[in-house]
């Protein structure tokens, strides 16, 4: 489930409401767009002329915490390959005070795991208290071993508290 105009969480919360009102199964799986970078809202996006919807943000963040059972995919988690590539401008959506700290963040963990940048992002999807199933894509055999290796990557506590307390 994705935009149409309504904020989730409200629009997942009714969508499930009326399926349990109807005896049917409700939505389990929600695709939205996640990574570590925090984003502007009021963007628009492609899909999203009136500002972005399609994006996990403190509402949704919240109710999936609260709601364990629903499963969250993330995608464009590597933003294109914006982490890495100077080709891929992350764009005015993380024009953001948070972002050189974050970035910071990512670059310092990379160095003590001995991990890539995305890498690292793709680990502190996985392993958060709100888990997320990365959506990656790839362009080549190289990235993808790249993204998949991330499986092999667990965060310590610390440097999961030094990711999500840069802010
Ligand atoms: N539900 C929705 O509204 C929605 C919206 C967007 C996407 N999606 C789905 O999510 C999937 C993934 O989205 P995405 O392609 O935006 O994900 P992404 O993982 O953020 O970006 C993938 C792109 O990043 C680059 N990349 C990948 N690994 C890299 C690495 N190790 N180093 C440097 N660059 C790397 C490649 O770009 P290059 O080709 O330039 O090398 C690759 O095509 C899509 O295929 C689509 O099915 C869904």
């Amino acid at each position: 489930m994705r935009g149409n105009g309504e904020q989730p969480p409200g629009r997942v919360e009714r969508a499930r409401a009326l399926a349990a009102a109807a005896g049917l199964p409700g939505y389990e799986v929600l695709q939205y767009h996640h990574t570590y970078l925090q984003r502007r809202f009021d963007v628009p996006s492609e899909l999203d002329p009136d500002g972005d919807v399609g994006a996990v943000g403190p509402d949704l963040a919240s109710y999936l915490r609260a709601e364990p059972e629903l499963t969250l995919v993330a995608y464009s988690p590597l933003l294109t390959g914006a982490y890495t590539r100077a080709d891929k401008p992350l764009g005015p959506a993380y024009d953001l005070p948070s972002v050189p700290g974050r970035l910071a963040a990512l670059r310092e963990v990379a160095a003590q795991t001995g991990a890539t940048v995305n890498q690292v992002v793709l680990a502190w999807l996985m392993g958060g208290d709100v888990p997320a199933i990365p959506l990656v894509g790839a362009s080549s055999v190289a990235q993808l071993d790249e993204s998949l290796a991330a499986v092999d990557l667990e965060l310590t506590a610390e440097q999961r508290d030094r990711l999500d307390q840069s802010r």
